[in-house]
């Protein structure tokens, strides 16, 4: 009965977000350009950004409606980058649609992410908070963007290096992933005008959150469903992607002939069904896939006991609920 309390209430959150987003990028006089923005934000997508802005405000105390502009805010600016990733990963489509430089074309893919980017700082001005405050937002947003276009650069350049270790594995995810689930609950914490202790408790539970499930996305990029995740599957592997997943079985390959069979298909964009799953059947037989879940398992648990820095309430529960979807998702 508790759970659909919770299902409920999700539901009537992402319905809120739906209608203040899609109204967010709906300005402008340029059709074609409004389109390429809309194009993502329309297909859907899970909102984590928004919900646990607002979450996090009720939370710690505070309206969650207050961090409605924030949150929408940031999932702009997650769309914005996820419109610039398809270009960079050449994956043609996203949210089970073409990507937008598909439907469109990449110079349309550049401006319209520019644009969005743009129309966050105008959403992100409209929050409801005082000067301080304000300041204070725009400065985690500013810096969590540039730590996301580190983390995006060192993924690219990652995926011409024969070795990358653990700590810069995990030093790429944090930046490209992490962080912007971090700024989410710091700011919603912010607005909700928590004690400085839960500010900080929030960011780090958002953040070893985001950890986990980058490393959990990367799985189900291997195993998953591509009519469920709505992602091409193989792709990371064809783009020679360094996941944790790819980091380990290098490790534990060493000086294995069946280190070949791996590196027939990663990096190789010509590689062929076959290969491709018969390097992620390698993948699993080495334990290296299973590996990476239960790394990420451990995330999620550090992430919930961070959420002891709050008193009980529905929303503490859901913010606990949501470690075990973003870690734990169905393959
Ligand atoms: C996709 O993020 C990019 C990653 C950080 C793995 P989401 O999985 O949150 O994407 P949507 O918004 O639900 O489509
Ligand atoms: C996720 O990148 C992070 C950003 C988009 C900034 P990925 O390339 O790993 O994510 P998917 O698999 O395309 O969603
Ligand atoms: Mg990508
Ligand atoms: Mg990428």
């Amino acid at each position: 009965m508790r759970h659909m309390d919770h299902s409920v209430r999700m539901k009537e959150m992402v319905k809120e977000i739906d209608r203040a987003l899609l109204e967010y990028v709906r300005r402008g006089k340029y059709e074609r350009l409004l389109r390429a923005m809309r194009h993502y934000p329309e297909a859907g997508g899970k909102r984590m950004r928004p919900v646990m802005a607002m979450l996090t405000a009720e939370a710690v105390g505070g309206r969650g409606s207050a961090a409605l502009p924030f949150g929408c805010a940031l999932e702009i600016i997650h769309n914005f980058t996820l419109v610039h990733d398809d270009v960079i990963d050449q994956d043609p489509v996203r949210r089970g649609r073409p990507a937008v430089h598909i439907a469109f074309d990449i110079p349309t893919a550049i401006i319209a992410g520019d644009a969005l980017f743009a129309r966050a700082y105008e959403v992100l001005s409209e929050t409801d908070v005082d000067g301080e405050g304000l300041r204070r937002l725009v400065r985690i947003v500013s810096d969590t963007v540039f730590q996301l276009a580190e983390g995006q650069q060192m993924d690219v350049d990652n995926e011409e290096r024969a070795e990358v270790s653990r700590q810069e594995y995990l030093e790429m995810v944090e930046k490209k992933t992490a962080v912007l689930f971090a700024c989410t609950a710091e700011g919603g914490a912010i607005i909700g005008r928590g004690t400085e202790e839960q500010i900080s408790s929030m960011k780090e539970y958002a953040r070893l959150l985001g950890i986990g499930f980058q490393i959990w996305d990367d799985v189900l990029g291997i195993l998953g469903d591509a009519k469920k995740t709505g992602k091409p599957v193989g792709s990371d592997i064809r783009n020679g992607k360094r996941t944790l997943i790819v980091v380990d079985a290098l490790e534990r390959l060493q000086g294995d002939p069946r280190r070949e069979v791996l590196a027939a298909a990663l990096g190789n964009a010509e590689a062929s069904e076959e290969e491709v799953r018969e390097a992620v059947r390698l993948l699993e037989d080495i334990g290296s896939i299973k590996h990476a879940r239960q790394f990420a398992l451990d995330y999620a648990r550090r992430a919930k006991d961070l959420l002891s820095c709050l008193s009980d309430s529905l929303e503490k529960d859901m913010l606990r609920e949501m470690v075990d979807y973003a870690v734990g998702r169905e393959l």
